[in-house]
């Protein structure tokens, strides 16, 4: 198969880079974040390029058709990307069917899950719970998305008790429907230290594995351009603020909880730094549109030689080595 061919050249390097993280084996920590592939219409071109997982979703319980466009924007001279996409996706029901049909699952496949524009907050929890117990036998592990800018409201879902909320009543769906699956956080990088600290209490007391920081910040440290257009940044000005949202999760963490790394992540020096603060897996999307398609490739190669260099045989021997 050349899908299967064009991988095993992608990820073809001499250092073991696997890594498990809640029970859950990666073959390499380069992941896809979510909102590229939203509908998992791309999955198995997506693994041709060697990602060692792939994050789908944002779903939603009802098909959308999220906001008008024009609604993405680069920054080119930042390295950046202005999203205001707002869930676009075709439905829980529709997600399944993609995955389920899957002819290839090399990799890990997440699944990403937000609530409707038109669901009130206070109904928020059912429509993951909803999404939770559609997808709970298909994914390998299970994101509950509080942190998208582009759904008004969707936000304030990250306070605790919202959270609780949120976290228990996916966590029991999974557990209805496929006891112990994986259940992941993905947190706002405009969040306050107090706040990170909370949700990461609120994740491991309701039975979440890790957190994902960050998603898109609404804040707008570049200005010029697009910077102005209103809705979630990404790519290299996210990244110090990803990486202080990272700091503090796992200073207040302390192997708690498992730590995955987005948020302005380009190369292999991006994503070893992370891997050493803290985080055991790395995401990418808006690295992924301005390296193309041989970024995985790139990433892993530089990755291995990053290990050799500190005398490492393997990623798994670099990450127990952080915590001694
Ligand atoms: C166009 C676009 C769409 C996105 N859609 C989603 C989404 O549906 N759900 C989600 O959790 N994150 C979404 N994200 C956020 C990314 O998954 C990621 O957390 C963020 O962009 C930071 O990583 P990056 O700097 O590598 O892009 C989106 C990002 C972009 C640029």
């Amino acid at each position: 198969m050349l899908r299967a061919r064009l991988r095993t050249r992608a990820t073809a390097v001499d250092v073991d880079l696997s890594v498990t993280v809640a029970g859950v084996r990666f073959p390499n920590p380069i992941v896809l974040a979510a909102g590229f592939d939203k509908d998992a219409k791309m999955v198995p071109g997506l693994f041709a390029l060697g990602f060692g997982g792939i994050e789908v979703g944002t779903v939603t319980p009802r098909p959308q058709p999220g906001n008008p466009k024009p609604r993405m924007f680069r920054l080119p001279r930042h390295h950046g990307l202005i999203n205001r996409l707002g869930f676009n996706n075709r439905g829980v029901a529709a997600l399944v069917e993609q995955v389920r049909d899957l002819p290839w699952r090399p990799a890990p496949i997440g699944i990403n899950l937000g609530r409707n524009k038109d669901t009130p907050n206070e109904r928020a929890a059912d429509d993951y719970i909803t999404c939770a117990e559609a997808v709970a036998a298909l994914a390998d592990y299970v994101v509950v998305n509080a942190s998208s800018p582009n759904t008004p409201g969707l936000r304030e879902l990250q306070k605790p008790d919202a959270l609780r909320s949120l976290l228990s009543g996916a966590r029991s769906a999974l557990d209805r429907r496929a006891p112990r699956k994986p259940l992941f956080l993905k947190i706002a990088p405009d969040l306050s230290e107090d706040a990170i600290r909370a949700a990461v209490d609120v994740a491991i007391g309701c039975g979440a594995q890790a957190l994902i920081a960050t998603n898109t910040t609404v804040s707008r440290p570049v200005t010029g351009g697009a910077a102005s257009e209103e809705g979630g940044l990404s790519g290299a000005p996210l990244a110090p603020l990803a990486i202080s949202c990272l700091r503090t999760a796992a200073a207040h963490a302390q192997g708690r909880l498992s730590l995955v790394a987005a948020g302005g992540i380009f190369d292999a020096e991006d994503a070893y730094a992370r891997l050493r603060m803290g985080a055991e897996l790395i995401q990418l999307y808006t690295g992924f549109v301005y390296g193309g398609p041989a970024t995985v490739a790139r990433l892993l190669q530089g990755l291995a030689a990053l290990l050799q260099r500190d005398g490492f045989s393997s990623l798994d021997q670099m990450l127990r080595a952080r915590q001694t």
